[in-house]
């Protein structure tokens, strides 16, 4: 983000080969069979390691706000990351991730509610049926990709704790553990974000706890992530620990790194430059062209009305 490029090059030509060598190692010692295509999917022993990454995540609802677009590979989805506490190349949280305990693992749901509680993370994933929704992902780099998200509406589990008139914001943390993550302050850690209330309980805010039908990998933000798709992908925040209901709107991680060119809102806008390139264009993971990008990342009619008589220039 901050200190990055723009790239272009596809993650299959930049990863390097002991990577790739690394994770089927990893792979192969937790028990698994294959994550390398869709044909790995199902048929996996759910109980040869509680929560592993890659595990089939059982029957899933179809979600009719999926898109029908073409899906980016899962190689790509899972190699090729954003995840700092392990590491600012896209390939560190891969080849770092992995250390990452994701059981036991609570998360707390505090603040301004008449019934704060702190789950335990398979507790919580029950609250609600999963579903499969497909969403874009667009990160600020200019690159995007399709995946399948496994999860629900965060609004479930906010319903959960009986949110306070008082509640405006909601801010969100990530698990911090300086022994396994990095402790230069490339940001304040823990990496924190922020959704206004009514953004939060948007139907398309997602609780993601896998993709591809499988249990989320650590280098996605497992064991729970947010998946905000119509925004930036720095706000789709990792490995959830605190969900905290607040009047203000709380500080992020981002905007407090570089304020000038992370806004709060951080709504995909290809209208809004960020101030050292331009945002309108993308490319997709895979493809060579690059593609105008859409506001609100194609879902203008959805989430267009949270935003009436906002200048979007300022609120960027
Ligand atoms: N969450 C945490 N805790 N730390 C991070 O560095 N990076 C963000 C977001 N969530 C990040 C994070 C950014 S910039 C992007 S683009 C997405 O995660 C990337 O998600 P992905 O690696 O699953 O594609």
């Amino acid at each position: 983000m901050l200190i990055k490029r723009p790239s272009d090059i596809p993650p299959s030509e930049i990863t390097p080969r002991e990577l790739f060598d690394n994770r089927r190692r990893f792979i192969r010692d937790a028990g698994l069979l294959t994550v390398a295509g869709l044909t790995g999917l199902g048929g996996l022993n759910a109980n040869a390691f509680a929560a592993t990454s890659g595990q089939s995540l059982g029957p899933l609802l179809a979600s009719p706000f999926s898109t029908d677009e073409e899906q980016t590979d899962l190689k790509s989805v899972t190699s090729y990351n954003n995840f700092y506490e392990f590491g600012t190349d896209k390939t560190d949280p891969l080849a770092n991730a992995h250390k990452m305990q994701v059981r036991p693992w609570t998360v707390s749901v505090e603040g301004l509610a008449g019934k704060p509680r702190t789950f335990d993370i398979d507790d919580l994933i029950k609250l609600a049926p999963l579903e499969e929704r497909i969403y874009r992902l667009r990160c600020v780099e200019a690159w995007s990709m399709v995946v399948p998200w496994v999860g629900f509406p965060l609004a479930a589990l906010l319903k959960e704790v009986d949110p306070l008139g008082s509640a405006k914001y909601v801010e969100f943390v990530t698990h911090y553990d300086p022994e396994i993550m990095l402790r230069r302050p490339v940001i304040d850690w823990p990496y924190t974000e922020g959704l206004r209330m009514d953004e939060a309980m948007h139907p398309l805010t997602l609780l993601s706890f896998g993709l591809y039908g499988e249990v989320l990998p650590n280098q996605n933000g497992a064991p729970v992530r947010l998946v905000v798709p119509w925004k930036y992908g720095f706000k789709s925040i990792k490995s959830l620990v605190t969900i905290r209901l607040v009047e203000n709107e709380p500080a992020t991680a981002w905007n407090k790194a570089a304020p000038q060119e992370y806004g709060f809102y951080s709504n995909v806008n290809p209208e809004v430059s960020h101030p050292r390139w331009s945002q309108a264009t993308e490319r997709r993971i895979g493809e060579l062209r690059r593609r105008p990008t859409l506001m609100f990342n194609g879902y203008a009619d959805q989430v267009a009305s949270l935003y009436q008589g906002m200048d979007l220039k300022k609120h960027y």
